[in-house]
């Protein structure tokens, strides 16, 4: 790939991120400002984060749609259970292709099930995601 192909994908991935989260109750709590990014002096905002802990099997795929509106997806394929990976606005199996979209729903097969999604709530510049 030749460099400025690179830098234009380096670029277009730059809202990609991965964070440790923390667990409270059965809560997974991101700051809000986990989502920011300074450019420019203008703020803007990551599209998904990856979270993890210790406790979680899968990392948890967190999509932001606007200030109010996140999916919370669990990041396990539906078919036979291999880790997912994001590309954008979708999820990959690289187990047996299947594909889910930003909101956990089945494009492509083997799988047939929906993703796990999780309930968001934003409190308090939070953003809690429950678990239980
Ligand atoms: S385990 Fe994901 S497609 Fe088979």
């Amino acid at each position: 790939m030749s460099g400025i192909a690179l830098s234009v994908l380096l670029e277009s991935c730059g809202v990609t991120d991965h964070i440790t989260a923390q667990i409270s109750g059965s809560d997974l709590i991101i700051p809000v400002s986990a989502f920011q990014i300074k450019k420019n002096n203008r703020a803007q905002f990551k599209k998904y984060l990856v979270v993890q802990n210790e406790k979680l099997q899968f990392p948890i795929c967190i999509y932001r749609f606007d200030e109010n509106n996140y999916s919370a997806l669990y990041m396990r394929c539906t078919h036979q259970g291999a880790e997912l990976q994001v590309f954008g606005d979708k999820l990959q199996c690289a187990a047996h292709g299947s594909e889910f979209n930003n909101k956990g729903e089945v494009m492509n097969d083997p799988a047939t099930e929906n993703l796990r999604k999780f309930p968001v709530t934003i409190l308090n510049d939070q953003i809690k995601i429950s678990l239980a």
